[in-house]
């Protein structure tokens, strides 16, 4: 069983839509192994994002994911990873494809309401950067 990190960024918690965004996950028979809502730092998003460091959006893309909380969730199941990066869409919301979270519920490519990793060995880096693993179940 693959497992992947999935962020719903303060845009979209600030919308209400956790619930209806979670819930695209497990119709797609992903599983919730564990979720939490939480405050990021500076220095927490300046180094969960630290790969982004040099490029020109990065100052805005920290400003923002510590504008309010964030829901941190670790998915499971076959092709988890492949199969969140679907459910997602396009980076840019404007480049989404039609029922995808990115273009139901995001607005700019910073405000774009979810993260998902985007190889196995970040979603290991990133799942461990947010969990211990005895809170993996
Ligand atoms: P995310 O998947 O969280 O990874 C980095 C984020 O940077 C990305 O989603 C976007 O929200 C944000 N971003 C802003 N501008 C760009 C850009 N030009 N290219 C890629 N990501 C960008």
């Amino acid at each position: 069983m693959e497992q992947t990190l999935s962020i719903i960024k303060p845009d979209a918690v600030a919308k209400n839509v956790v619930g209806q965004i979670l819930a695209r996950f497990e119709n797609a028979g992903l599983r919730i192994a564990v979720t939490k809502k939480i405050q990021l730092s500076r220095a927490d998003a300046e180094a969960f994002y630290a790969v982004h460091a040099e490029r020109p959006f990065f100052a805005d893309l920290v400003e923002f994911m510590i504008s309010g909380p964030v829901v941190v969730t670790v998915l499971e199941g076959e092709n988890a990873m492949a199969k969140n990066r679907e459910l997602m869409g396009a980076t840019n919301p404007k480049e989404a494809a039609e029922g995808t979270i990115r273009a139901d519920f995001a607005e700019s490519i910073d405000a774009n309401a979810v993260h998902g990793s985007d190889s196995a060995e970040n979603a290991d880096i990133e799942i461990n950067f947010f969990f211990a693993q005895r809170d993996i179940v």
